[in-house]
């Protein structure tokens, strides 16, 4: 969405409030032991307390209301019986609606110990993702979010994901520009608006280029063995620096 007035505004920052405390609660509730459907319950519990909607249920009728996907799993892994164990890559996408605004914030954490040395792939994606969002203002090539983005990777020795982006958000889950990919693409000729609200993601993996789809019809897998992390801010583009929305997950 374009935000035009102060009203818009609000609601558009309220809803990323909400996202970005829930997904905050829900990084501080995950333990050891807990199975990925507690988690989750415990993240609708805070959404429901702010009157806001799963956006992925609402949109796409998504088997839960936060994508929790585990270790090779990129995204949109659905909440389950899974029992997550120390030193497991979680990540927790929570994407909700309220009075028809939505905003998406996403985060990968390593779960209790390290025990796989996956640290430095989590701050490897949270340095992509604020070093693409600082770049970001109106009139810049949407482009150049794939040029940073890929770069920071690959200093490290990692892969990023060609086949999923980043997008438009706002009035409704994903809206124009489509596709604010994690590699440097030269047809895209598109440029960040004034005032525009966009939700940037990472994809960075240790061995994958590419996500299938799993046999269970949502889960987007990375090769096998391998690990995957995506750390999601939603924006406000203006002519300046960009304004966080979702500032308070504190990633
Ligand atoms: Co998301
Ligand atoms: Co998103």
């Amino acid at each position: 969405m374009i935000v035009q007035t102060s009203e818009e505004l609000k609601s558009i920052q309220d809803i990323s409030d909400i996202v970005a405390i829930t997904l905050k609660e829900m990084k501080q509730y995950a333990k050891p032991g807990m199975t990925t459907k507690q988690l989750d319950n415990f993240g609708a519990k805070v959404l429901k307390d702010f009157g806001a909607n799963s956006a992925p249920f609402v949109t796409y009728k998504f088997p839960g209301w936060t994508c929790i996907s585990l270790n090779n799993e990129m995204a949109h892994g659905i909440p389950s019986n899974r029992v997550v164990v120390e030193g497991d890559l979680v990540n927790i996408d929570v994407s909700a609606e309220l009075n028809g605004f939505y905003a998406d914030n996403g985060a990968s954490f390593v779960l209790g110990e390290d025990i796989n040395n996956k640290q430095e792939l989590v701050d490897t994606s949270i340095e992509a993702l604020n070093k693409a969002i600082s770049i970001i203002r109106s009139g810049v090539k949407i482009s150049e979010v794939g040029r940073v983005i890929e770069k920071t990777a690959k200093a490290k020795g990692y892969k990023v994901i060609k086949n999923l982006g980043g997008h438009g958000v706002g009035r409704s889950l994903h809206e124009e520009p489509e596709c604010i990919l994690n590699y440097y693409d030269r047809f895209e000729r598109g440029r960040f608006k004034k005032n525009s609200v966009v939700a940037i993601e990472t994809f960075i993996t240790t061995n994958s280029t590419f996500v299938d789809t799993a046999s269970d019809g949502w889960t987007l897998v990375g090769n096998k063995g391998g690990f995957c992390v995506q750390h999601e801010h939603t924006i406000l583009v203006t002519s300046d620096k960009s304004v966080i929305l979702t500032v308070k997950n504190g990633i």
